[in-house]
């Protein structure tokens, strides 16, 4: 029988998700012991374990690879892995001379005990080849557009990498699409080079895989405002959040903020279960 294992990460996502597979979530149990250690626990048996849990932050690594280790002790013959929000994802390759590239060595121990896996929304969909089983990226974007048809008047990409998710967006809405032209400062400063766009009056969608800083949604919002947008509303697959991200993107005069539930917030208005299950 097939069971829905939820990692401590992504629990309404893992819900949603054994909901659509018309699967049981297994009662697991995890807990940190007082030095910070993590035990982890299947009370029951299975043939084949959907395992749903994040890259991240980093503490989420080891009870995933942990609850891979106790689904195939639990009889699982096949272990589905679905990672909602690849962490590590964007450090893909050598940037710099020494440096590790560590979406590829999470890619070796994940794939250790698991016979295919699923992520969501990667950073770039190349990482899926890191991987020596099945791995497939879906996206969240349908959802995500589905959600602001009717209500803006063009999608806009913060940069020119994230185009095709701006137009896929924009393509399900039925709306105009561009970028923005971004430079980033330092980790958590963005520059948006303002360009020609028909934004004033309109209400305009700013979409992206992730929202860490709030930096680049910041700089974009900002920019379109001084445009004249009429609203400016920001989405992303992974609402990380980081710091005071909230607080700067909400200051920069952000009508609504929109995250999906593979990084649980109260943002999480979306679920990206369907994207998941259709995968699977
Ligand atoms: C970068 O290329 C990503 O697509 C995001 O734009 C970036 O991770 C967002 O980070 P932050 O919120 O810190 O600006």
């Amino acid at each position: 029988m097939k069971k829905v294992i939820a990692g401590s990460s992504s629990p309404t996502l893992a819900r949603n998700l054994a909901q659509a597979l018309n699967a049981p979530l297994a009662e697991t149990t995890v807990k940190r012991f007082p030095d910070g250690e993590v035990y982890v626990r299947l009370h029951e048996s299975m043939e084949e374990a959907v395992i749903v849990q994040n890259t991240y932050p980093d503490h989420n690594i080891i009870e995933l690879l942990f609850l891979q280790d106790a689904a195939r002790r639990a009889g699982a013959d096949t272990v589905r892995v679905v990672v909602p929000y690849y962490g590590y994802g964007r450090q893909d390759r050598v940037f710099e001379e020494g440096e590790a590239v560590s979406a590829a060595k999470l890619a070796r121990l994940i794939q250790q005990d698991a016979d295919s896996l699923v992520t969501v929304d990667p950073h770039k969909d190349y990482i899926t080849e890191f991987f020596g089983i099945p791995a497939h990226a879906c996206s969240a974007v349908q959802e995500i557009a589905s959600f602001f048809a009717g209500r803006v008047d063009m999608v806009l990409a913060p940069d020119r990498g994230a185009m095709d998710r701006a137009q896929a967006a924009a393509r399900v809405i039925g709306c105009p699409h561009d970028y923005l032209e971004k430079k980033r400062l330092s980790g958590k400063e963005v520059e948006m080079h303002p360009k020609e766009l028909e934004v004033e009056g309109g209400a305009v969608l700013i979409i992206d895989d992730i929202i860490s800083t709030g930096g680049t949604m910041a700089a974009a919002i900002r920019s379109l405002k001084a445009q004249g947008a009429s609203a400016v509303y920001a989405a992303c697959s992974h609402g990380l959040f980081a710091g005071d991200a909230v607080e700067r993107i909400t200051a920069a005069g952000c009508d609504d903020i929109v995250a999906t539930d593979t990084v649980e917030s109260a943002y999480s208005t979306i679920s990206a279960a369907p994207a998941v299950a259709a995968c699977l």
